[in-house]
């Protein structure tokens, strides 16, 4: 009976110390419980956006649904905003973020990201009646993107850093709208949204432009910068999803 007794409390002192211990330093989620909490900018259609229902949908977000299924982990994605997602990653409040980041060096000194999945590039929108041609033509021009994004950094280095005639809201969709009320003359944004807001806006009189000065970008699933164990899991997710074809899969679906 003592000895019991005796047991029974070593074993409750067992449990409260790994209870104490795992709520140290971790989010309130993690790869432990097999659900990773995932932050998101869901105004970014086809990439990731807001059903009629509210739900959080899009390409990125079957991607990463497929590479969870892969690892077996379970995700919950959460709309937290552009920039309000890089402190959320920074501060653990979630685990990791997707939302067609692209992969640059000046972000890899703050975060990690998993390996590409993705290849994109810039594009302009421009109305239809526009005598603009190239990226070069923008130069003395009015022009909106997406504050912090890769477009934005393009427009700084024809424009410059601090031009004024950058006009640099929250997201994509008052960037566009910016361009239509006349407020800017083009809009810079990554080139499947720009092609899906064309698609989806047939009266909207606007014609996009390529510009062979763009340079490739890589997306990539971005991490709070030494988390090597969520980076491995979603590399792994990755590598199968790519090796099954099932990557290719769900991008043909949404990019036909
Ligand atoms: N690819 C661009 C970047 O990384 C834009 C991404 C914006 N994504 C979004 N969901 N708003 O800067």
């Amino acid at each position: 009976m003592r000895m019991l007794r005796k047991s029974g409390v070593i074993l409750l002192i067992v449990i409260s110390i790994s209870l104490l211990l795992s709520g140290c330093g971790s989010t309130s989620s993690g790869i432990e419980d097999g659900k990773l909490v995932v932050a998101t900018d869901a105004a970014y259609a086809p990439m990731e956006y807001l059903d009629d229902e509210g739900n959080i949908v899009g390409l990125d977000i079957d991607i990463v649904k497929a590479i969870a299924e892969a690892v077996d982990i379970e995700v919950e994605f959460k709309n937290y905003g552009w920039e309000p997602l890089f402190s959320a990653v920074e501060n653990e409040e979630v685990d990791f973020a997707v939302s067609s980041i692209t992969i640059t060096d000046e972000r890899k000194e703050s975060f990690d990201f998993s390996e590409p999945y993705f290849v994109a590039n810039q594009l302009i929108l421009v109305p239809a009646d526009s005598q603009i041609e190239t990226f070069e033509d923008l130069k003395g021009k009015k022009v909106a993107v997406q504050i912090n994004t890769t477009g934005h950094e393009v427009v700084k280095g024809l424009l410059g850093k601090t031009s004024s005639d950058i006009v640099a809201p929250e997201s994509m969709p008052l960037a566009i709208t910016e361009m239509l009320n006349g407020n800017a003359d083009a809009a810079v944004g990554d080139n499947t949204v720009v092609l899906e807001y064309v698609k989806n806006n047939p009266n909207v009189e606007v014609k996009t432009i390529e510009d062979d000065s763009f340079e490739k970008e890589n997306y990539g699933l971005m991490v709070k910068k030494g988390n090597e164990e969520v980076v491995e899991l979603l590399n792994e997710g990755i590598q199968e999803i790519k090796d099954s074809g099932k990557l290719q899969e769900i991008i043909d679906s949404y990019l036909k």
